[in-house]
């Protein structure tokens, strides 16, 4: 159900610490969320200021040098630091993105750094994923088959049904688009989202999956599916330049094929 108003427990109200950087020669200001729930406070933003002569190129160079040299306890999720995991998702400037593959010359002015929007937070920049994975798990994201496998053999495709995967395949569920969609804000307890449509769509288009017929069913819903508007947030923001909305559009057109 959507909400219009942030619980009173949600709301920026303490006062934050500034942390100024000493000797500095190209100094730039991150102003970043934080939000300890042991703490009993509402969140805050921090800022600090960063010497870009002394720090990597990237966000999350910046959000390691602030961790390791000025606050210990500022939580952030990362892994790989190449656009791979999709764990260091968050919103920079307004913007869904990847702290790794974002770099900071890229964002102009202060860089006030945020979770992703519209998800609970667990901690400082770490948004709780627990909905969207079991999300993720109702698609039921793997090969399913009724006919045995030809005996000995992998389950062949030709170059060109193998070509259909390309633009899904390259999905790491980082969330960044379903968290920029405004059907998702208000509906995510019945919306799938971008991410999990994409995903969904992914086994739609295998050639060697057999179960289209009970995908599209499990989809056949109005709020499933059918809360995508078209509005494409999620294709701007998609750090790996894939389009969850066409997508979205060419499981509609499924949908509407098969009832002719
Ligand atoms: S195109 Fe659909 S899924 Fe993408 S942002 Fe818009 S409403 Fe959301
Ligand atoms: S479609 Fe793009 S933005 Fe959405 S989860 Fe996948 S990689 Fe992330
Ligand atoms: S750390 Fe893996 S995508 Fe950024």
């Amino acid at each position: 159900m959507a909400t219009f108003t942030l619980p009173k427990n949600s709301k920026i109200s303490s006062k934050g610490q500034t942390h100024k950087a000493t000797d500095a020669g190209r100094v730039k200001s991150f102003k970043i969320y934080r939000y300890d729930p042991d703490s009993g406070k509402n969140p805050r933003y921090d800022t600090f200021e960063v010497d870009l002569d002394a720090c990597g190129p990237m966000v999350l160079d910046a959000l390691f040098k602030i961790k390791n040299e000025i606050d210990p306890s500022l939580t952030f999720r990362r892994s790989c630091r190449e656009g791979i995991c999709g764990s260091c998702s968050m919103n920079m400037n307004g913007k869904n993105g990847l702290a790794c593959t974002t770099a900071i010359d890229d964002l102009k002015g202060e860089i006030r750094i945020t979770p992703l929007p519209h998800m609970e937070v667990v901690k400082d920049l770490v948004p709780d994923f627990t909905h969207f994975y079991a999300q993720y798990a109702s698609i039921r994201p793997w090969l399913q088959t009724v006919s045995p496998t030809p005996s000995g053999k992998e389950r062949l495709q030709s170059p060109e049904q193998r070509e259909r995967l390309d633009g899904l395949y390259e999905c790491i569920l980082c969330a960044c688009c379903s968290t920029a969609c405004p059907s998702y804000w208000w509906n995510s307890d019945k919306f799938l989202g971008p991410a999990i449509l994409l995903q969904a769509y992914r086994w739609l288009a295998d050639s060697r999956d057999e179960m289209t017929g009970e995908r599209l069913d499990q989809l056949e819903d109005p709020f499933r599916l059918y809360r995508c508007h078209t509005i494409m947030n999620c294709a701007n923001v998609c750090p790996k330049g894939l389009n969850p909305a066409k997508a979205i559009a060419e499981t509609k057109k499924m949908m509407a094929e098969r009832a002719i």
